[in-house]
């Protein structure tokens, strides 16, 4: 683990809009930084980065957040990964904190396999630029430029069998990390280059770390394999990583879009030809490891392949695989002895784009189209559309399942009550099988949509937002209200009176709230408001970036938006939707008050209503009593509004 010391130091030195201009092109905007979004292909900018706030917000994709972040987005860095970036960018030492030796060596094992993998690219590189190298001239023939083989970091093993090796003991790498590397292999007191007379295809992680390599043999043989990969080891699990990945993460999700096709070159001729979502699984068959992969950048996958049957079997099984997974797939199978590689390269980009929208299949057409003459045979025919419900069967989605049975159900004229009716039985079986199994992750909604749909028309919500954002901007500052005190004189009398009080907008908030046992019906609002309560009771000084860093990643997405709007967006449209708001800076206390009279009011109305459901059988007279109590509560409140109920 990394130190805390470590982190406070990155947090310290990081400038969000230093880390972000190694990425995005950045121009002054008033006090903040404008540029156009990385995440989509905008034209007019909408990104903007708060210096004062150390903070960002994509208008055009809604993502924002602290520096860390950013790179968690941009770069699909883990939590670590980030903090390392920075480290090593601003020249801050990592101190790691860990308890065993066991971890020790382990992690020493896999340091020294990432460095040895980074040795070997640059010695594979260098060998491949050197002049005389018949790879380059291998790599040029079939149609590569200069700037992709750069960019792949694509190389040469030497041909007499030892030199990589003994490169490597001149470099001072030990025999035992080299032979698990798998770059060398041992054998009976013998040392070989694995990859002699080969050319390299770095392997590479999301962040770019090169966890193996494939190697092609330039000449056609039928003695030795055409390709062959780097063995499993602490760094590279092939099941795991997907060739391309690096390179291609950007374009797959700027597309939204990830082109999955199966050989090295596959991948290479279509960044030739600029079409750049697109990654290769190596020849193996897909695995749940890089579906997960994938659907960090994207949920939308196409299937590219050659027409032949391994193909078409294999993308049948990926198929089930990925609707599993809740991700959207279609195939596109290409004509008889070409492949994606062949085909692009022959037909250039516009026109493979096209051949693939129009080919594109979802599985259903795909599965009826493929097992068409089975359908002309009554027996097989079941078993097409049970293979076809099986697949529906494996969609988390209620909503897909109910239009892909309506499509069936056209396409092959069956009842649909039918199909639907074997869905069940399908389903029931998928449960069976899955019960022991760890539950299926549904698909979810990002903290963005979740918003949006509870957004619309939610005065609750609204307000709850409005409380934090008057939290985050004027916590501190302090306000002068009346209120009526009840106190008991000497005599045991309750007696009112009306007094002028002054506290800080944070303890008035709080107060009321606690007064009412209100807790916010949003739990990210309640989280927030926690934190935030918590940091003015015990410090002195609050300061946004501090806060925002201290909160889960989902929460301070949720902070960083309300911190980024301006003012006046904030408050816009607020009397159109019926809630009582004074424009801030008119009068602060004004504002506070009103806000929580309003939440106040609507909240018991939620209650109110909430009762009255949960209580339809209840005894009425009780049911009655609270009911009328809440709603005198309500009455008074709306009275202070000066509005009538
Ligand atoms: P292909 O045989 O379709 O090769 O294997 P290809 O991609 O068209 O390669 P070129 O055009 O002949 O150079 C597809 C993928 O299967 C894996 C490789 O990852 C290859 O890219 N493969 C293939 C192996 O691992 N070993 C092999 O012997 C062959
Ligand atoms: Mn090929």
């Amino acid at each position: 683990m990394i130190s805390k010391e470590t982190i406070d130091k990155v947090f310290e030195f990081a400038r969000v809009e230093e880390v972000i201009a190694d990425f995005v092109v950045l121009k002054k905007s008033g006090a903040n930084y404008k540029g156009l979004s990385p995440f989509t292909n905008e034209k007019t900018p909408s990104f903007v980065v708060s210096p004062a706030k150390q903070i960002w917000k994509d208008f055009s994709s809604g993502k924002g957040g602290n520096v860390i972040a950013f790179l968690m987005e941009h770069e699909h860095f883990n939590y670590p990964e980030s903090i390392k970036y920075i480290a090593n960018k601003y020249n801050i030492e990592i101190e790691e904190t860990t308890n065993f030796s066991q971890n020790i060596d382990k992690k020493n094992e896999i340091e020294s396999l990432y460095i040895i993998n980074k040795f070997a690219l640059s010695s594979f590189k260098e060998n491949l630029n050197n002049e005389a190298s018949s790879a380059l001239e291998y790599l040029t023939k079939r149609g590569l430029s200069n700037e992709v083989i750069n960019e792949f970091d694509l190389g040469f093993c030497l041909s007499n069998g030892t030199s990589f090796y003994k490169e490597s003991k001149a470099n001072g790498f030990k025999d035992s990390y080299l032979e698990k590397s798998g770059l060398i292999i041992f054998n009976e007191g013998k040392v070989i280059d694995r990859f002699r007379e080969r050319v390299i295809f770095p392997i590479k992680s999301l962040s770019g770390r090169v966890l193996g390599f494939g190697g092609r043999i330039m000449k056609s043989s039928q003695k030795i394999a055409k390709y062959i990969n780097s063995p499993e080891s602490e760094v590279y699990n092939k099941s795991k990583v997907l060739y391309g990945i690096y390179e291609s993460r950007q374009s797959i999700v700027k597309d939204d879009l990830c082109l999955l096709v199966e050989g090295y070159m596959d991948v290479l001729q279509f960044h030739q030809n600029g079409i750049k979502n697109v990654l290769a699984s190596s020849g193996t068959s897909l695995t749940e490891d890089q579906i997960t992969l994938v659907s960090r950048l994207t949920s939308n996958i196409v299937l590219l392949f050659d027409g032949d049957k391994a193909g078409v079997d294999a993308s049948l099984r990926s198929t089930d695989m990925i609707l599993e997974k809740g991700l959207n797939v279609k195939i596109c199978s290409f004509p008889e002895g070409e492949d994606p590689d062949s085909f692009v390269k022959n037909n250039k980009k516009e026109k493979t784009l096209d051949f693939i929208s129009q080919n594109s299949k979802d599985f259903i057409e795909f599965k009826l189209s493929f097992y068409d003459e089975e359908l002309n045979d009554e027996d097989k025919k079941v078993e097409v559309i049970r293979s076809v419900i099986k697949s529906i069967s494996k969609i988390q989605d209620r909503l897909k399942q109910e239009i892909y049975i309506k499509k069936c159900s056209q396409i092959l004229d069956i009842d649909e009550a039918t199909l639907f009716n074997s869905l069940n039985i399908e389903e029931k079986n998928n449960y069976r099988l899955n019960k022991n199994r760890k539950k299926i992750q549904k698909s979810s909604l990002s903290v963005i949509q979740k918003e949006k749909k509870i957004k619309k028309h939610n005065h609750i919500f609204e307000l709850e937002k409005q409380i934090i954002t008057i939290l985050l901007k004027y916590g501190e500052k302090e306000i002068a209200y009346e209120d009526t005190i009840a106190s008991e004189d000497d005599n045991g009398e309750i007696k009112e009176e009306s007094k002028n009080i002054k506290s800080k907008v944070f303890e008035k908030i709080f107060l009321d709230l606690q007064q009412d046992e209100i807790e916010f019906a949003h739990p990210p609002f309640q989280k927030i408001y926690k934190k935030l309560i918590e940091i003015y009771n015990s410090q002195n000084e609050f300061s946004y970036d501090k806060f925002i860093n201290e909160l889960d990643s989902d929460l301070s997405k949720i902070a960083t938006d309300i911190l980024i709007f301006d003012d006046k967006h904030s408050l816009h449209d607020w009397e159109k939707r019926n809630i009582y708001v004074k424009k801030i800076g008119s009068d602060l206390s004004q504002l506070v008050i009103e806000t929580l009279f309003n939440l106040r009011r609507y909240l018991i109305d939620a209650r109110i209503k909430k009762l009255q459901e949960i209580n339809k059988d209840k005894n009425k007279d009780e049911l009655l009593q609270e009911v009328m109590s809440y709603s005198r509560l309500k009455k008074v409140i709306s009275s202070k509004l000066n509005r009538v109920v």
